[in-house]
């Protein structure tokens, strides 16, 4: 007893003494605050030994009154502190500036309405205050009920698929199609309270007769305490067949009721930016004036058909619309159509180029909007409305429109490219999509009263740029959080220069994105891999040239440009990316499970399948700041599922024979990769059963004759049995160069890694690694003997972050002028005195106004850009004064 009074005093001591010395966090939105009351999650890094486990936290409001938040660990250090915290709050218009701090438990501010989470065998029920949510746990009906306070808004919200046979465009052979929904499998409570709840539903795409069951989702809702709309997150992972599986359709469907008179229901699509197209379901503008048609425009009560004679002659006779449908079939234009009904004609209302992608159906006394992120930019998408004369609305998100061509997956070609010709690496039943997945994310809104057009576009807005929460790059810095990066600095007329040109990079991208339009349902977030100035188009349709899929971490280099500038817009950018590249270029499912795909026409087309695309390092900047539990998952994923792949598919399986071991790695990327995998793994867990698979791998290092070279020939080919994780010498003599391991994230990786493992053996042969690459052979003699006749990589540009490093850790200025000498351009620059200048095409010899950087390719993009942010970090200090880049 004395002895427990003793503890918890001991420990309310240490939670004060912390306290203290914490400074609050100042927090701001990424976009505009919300205006509305809604949710938003994100997560925050802390330095190694500041913040214990059950560590209370609060808001504060500029005004200095304090707000309760939820949290939960997210990622420790290995003294058991935590290294990222995920956080869930309320926000409003009120909450503009806020910061975050640390509370003694009893005092946080309590949660004046928990969310209220109740579970039995059939259902979740749901009950934020402001909404209640019935979750089944079986059949297809996923919300078969969406209530406030007793008056049911929203009922069977359901997953719809239309799958057919064969591809459309065959006009003699029609496909046969099938409609299919979603089918629960499981339901699971993953978080309950008092602030956030989070349901995840699994299930898999069924036909009503039982006879055809595929295509796995994964949704998750989310609800907030006193919050009145739901987000949804939905994940399709296509486990069909690309030759007879054809999604011709793909959405999200709720009923809704209608109470009202025709004259006061209504329809509203999400127009271009904030506009709204609203019209009554009868409108009343006949060839008698009619008092009621401004307010019925507005949306307001108009009265009944028994108010009066007139009124009920008019409503009796003029037009009644029962459908509408709204296409996105390309990312410039969407189209509006309604109808009477279904034995007349569709009549085209109006047309624009990109929709926001909300729909909203109901009447005067309420309904329910639904709003898909990212709607144009993933077309072909469409919204769809029935059944508005009738008591029961249904209305239609369609994440894939069955108003276009039914999705084809299938390979672009029927004969593999030469790789020596085109880059391509293409093997017999390796193009396949098999595995592949895409997700999506919804809002629903539901109303009890008429929404204005402007609280729609609100909502459409928000849809669009989820709510979170943002530390300063300032902050992140101090922490160190995410690797080695640096803040902008335009103090020297260097590094004056290299910010131009990262700006020029960055702004070139961002536009090129939407001038070459890097648009649609699989495409969206993803860049091209090289520019073919002959055709002043990017290399869309020639072999490895094409899609990008994360070829030398194009992802970091945009995650590592919003960490420095905190940017809205490179955020957007680079979240797009991180959600397509983690969904469509790696496999979720079957024999390539934990592996991804390299550059090719096709995100799932190339042959080599490998480590290097699905690696957590490429996921955990998007996964600390804003929490999203399907990257978790993703990462997850990798590290249960990459040793098995690698089984399956060697990766140098062309290039050498097979040996007595089970599989090949090289040292990167892809042990580096798995290293990523298992240190993202023991880090989120605290499991040091991820931190002992790494060091299985240190030690056989450790023990090589050339350290982290000690690989075979140009490719480093090693032994690699994905049991034990053990890295085994094909030869004792082999040294090989490395430069993939560097090029794929190895560097980003080992950043994190180093002070994290705080190991001898690896921190020595990673300063050996990077001190030898690209060194004079006296150096590499030096470290391994005389008998080695190698040099070990080219001294390029895009490898100047290893002797830069090596300043870094030794504070020799060799490295440090060997660094910038490889990096910055010589007395004649390969690319120019400037790197990322663009030239302007028109006229007929381009389809439309282009812009084209003639030799630009995404690989040098990334590596140049990377390479530039790391070495102000690491070198800044020793950045010349003078080169012909900025002397002019
Ligand atoms: C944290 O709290 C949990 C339950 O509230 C308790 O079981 C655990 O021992 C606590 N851990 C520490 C380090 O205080
Ligand atoms: C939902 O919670 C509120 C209080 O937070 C309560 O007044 C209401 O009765 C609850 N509704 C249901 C259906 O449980
Ligand atoms: C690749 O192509 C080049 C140029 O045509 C040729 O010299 C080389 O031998 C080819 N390599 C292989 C492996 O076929
Ligand atoms: C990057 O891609 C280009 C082709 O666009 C290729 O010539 C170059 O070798 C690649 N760079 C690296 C380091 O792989
Ligand atoms: C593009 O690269 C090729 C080969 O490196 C070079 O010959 C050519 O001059 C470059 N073109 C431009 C416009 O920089």
């Amino acid at each position: 007893m004395k002895s427990n009074i003793i503890a918890s005093l001991l420990c309310l001591c240490t939670t004060l003494a912390q306290a203290q010395q914490f400074t609050p966090v100042p927090l701001h939105w990424l976009n505009t605050h919300p205006t509305t009351t809604t949710g938003v999650s994100w997560g925050m890094p802390w330095p190694q030994g500041q913040v214990k486990k059950n560590t209370t936290f609060t808001l504060l409001k500029a005004d200095g009154t304090s707000q309760p938040v939820q949290s939960w660990n997210m990622a420790y250090w290995p003294d058991g502190s935590i290294k990222w915290t995920g956080f869930a709050a309320t926000g409003d218009s009120a909450s503009d500036k806020l910061s975050l701090t640390m509370v003694q438990g009893a005092t946080q501010p309590a949660v004046a309405q928990p969310i209220q989470v109740n579970e039995d065998a059939k259902q979740v029920l749901i009950n934020t205050s402001a909404l209640q949510c019935t979750i089944a746990k079986t059949g297809n009906q996923l919300i078969p009920s969406l209530t406030i306070n007793g008056k049911q808004v929203a009922i069977n919200g359901q997953l719809q698929c239309i799958l057919q046979n064969s591809p459309d465009g065959d006009l003699d052979n029609a496909p046969v199609r099938q409609k299919l929904t979603g089918a629960i499998t499981k339901v699971q409570v993953e978080q309950n309270g008092p602030l956030r709840a989070v349901v995840r539903i699994n299930g898999r795409f069924s036909a009503a007769d039982g006879s055809h069951s595929l295509l796995p989702f994964i949704v998750r809702l989310y609800f907030y305490a006193g919050v009145q709309n739901i987000r949804m997150v939905h994940t399709l992972i296509f486990d069909g067949d690309d030759q007879k599986d054809f999604i011709k359709g793909l959405g999200l469907t709720f009923g809704v009721p209608l109470r009202e008179q025709i004259q006061n229901r209504h329809v509203r699509f999400g127009g271009e930016d904030d506009g709204i197209w609203a019209e009554p379901i009868q409108p009343l503008n006949g060839r008698r004036p009619n008092p009621y048609i401004m307010d019925q425009a507005l949306g307001k009560p108009i009265p009944n058909a028994e108010s009066s004679q007139a009124q009920g002659v008019t409503l009796q006779n003029m037009a009644r619309w029962n459908d509408y449908k709204l296409i996105q079939n390309s990312a410039d234009g969407f189209g509006i159509q309604k109808r009477t009904n279904g034995a007349s004609s569709w009549l085209d209302v109006i047309g624009g180029k990109r929709a926001s992608g909300l729909a909203f159906a109901g009447d005067i006394s309420g309904g329910l909007a639904i709003s898909l992120k990212s709607f144009w930019q993933s077309y072909p998408a469409a919204l769809e409305i029935n059944g508005m004369c009738t008591n029961m609305a249904k209305i239609n998100l369609w994440m894939w429109s069955p108003y276009s061509d039914a999705m084809d997956l299938r390979h672009y070609d029927t004969m593999a490219h030469d790789l020596n010709v085109t880059y391509e690496d293409v093997q017999a039943g390796f193009s396949t999509p098999h595995g592949i997945a895409r997700t999506s994310e919804i809002m629903i809104y539901p109303y009890t009263a008429m929404p204005t057009n402007q609280d729609l576009a609100n909502n459409a807005a928000e849809a669009n740029n989820t709510p979170l929460l943002v530390t300063s790059p300032e902050y992140l810095h101090k922490v160190g959080a995410l690797g080695m990066w640096s803040l902008p600095d335009r103090s020297t007329k260097g590094k004056q220069w290299i910010e131009e040109q990262l700006d020029k990079a960055l702004a070139f991208y961002q536009q090129e994105i939407d001038r070459r339009e890097w648009y649609g349902f699989w495409n969206y977030g993803d860049v091209m891999h090289s520019y073919d100035a002959s055709r002043h188009s990017w290399k869309y349709d020639i072999g490895g040239f094409a899609w990008d899929n994360t070829e030398l971490s194009t992802d970091i280099w945009l995650w590592y440009s919003f960490l420095r500038t905190g940017r809205a817009d490179i955020f957007k950018m680079a979240e797009a990316m991180t959600r397509h590249t983690s969904e469509v270029d790696l496999y979720h499912l079957g024999s390539f499970a934990g592996l991804g795909s390299r550059h090719n026409v096709n995100h799932w087309g190339d042959g080599s399948k490998e480590v290097r695309e699905s690696q957590a390092v490429l996921r955990r900047y998007y996964y600390y700041l804003t929490t999203d539990e399907r990257t978790g998952d993703i990462m997850h994923e990798s590290a249960i599922n990459a040793d098995s792949g690698l089984l399956h598919v060697d990766p140098l399986r062309e290039i050498l024979p097979k040996s007595k071991y089970p599989t090949h790695a090289r040292f990167g990327p892809d042990w580096v990769g798995l290293v990523g995998n298992w240190m993202t793994e023991w880090e989120r867990t605290g499991d040091v059963k991820w931190k002992n698979k790494i060091l299985v791998g240190v030690n056989d290092f450790a023990k090589m004759p050339h350290g982290f070279y000690s690989g075979k020939g140009k490719d480093a080919g090693m032994g690699y049995d994905p049991l034990t994780n053990h890295m085994y010498q094909l030869d004792s003599n082999d040294i090989g160069s490395l430069h993939l391991a560097t090029l794929m994230g190895g560097m980003e990786m080992a950043y994190e890694l180093t002070p994290t493992l705080n190991n001898k053996d690896f921190n020595r042969l990673y300063l050996q690694y990077c001190s030898l690459y690209g060194a004079p052979l006296e150096e590499v003699q030096a470290a391994f003997g005389k008998d080695v006749k190698v040099t070990l990589g080219d001294p390029q540009a895009d490898y100047a972050r290893q002797p830069a490093y090596v300043y870094f850790i030794t504070k020799d200025a060799k490295f440090a002028q060997r660094a910038w000498d490889q990096f910055l351009p010589g007395k004649q620059p390969r690319f120019g005195s400037t790197r990322f200048d663009w030239q302007v095409l028109k006229g007929p010899m381009v389809v439309k106004p282009l812009y084209e950087i003639r030799n630009v390719s995404t690989n040098g993009t990334a590596q140049w850009c990377l390479n530039a942010i790391e070495l102000l970090q690491l070198a800044g200090d020793a950045i010349p004064e003078h080169n012909p880049a900025w002397d002019k």
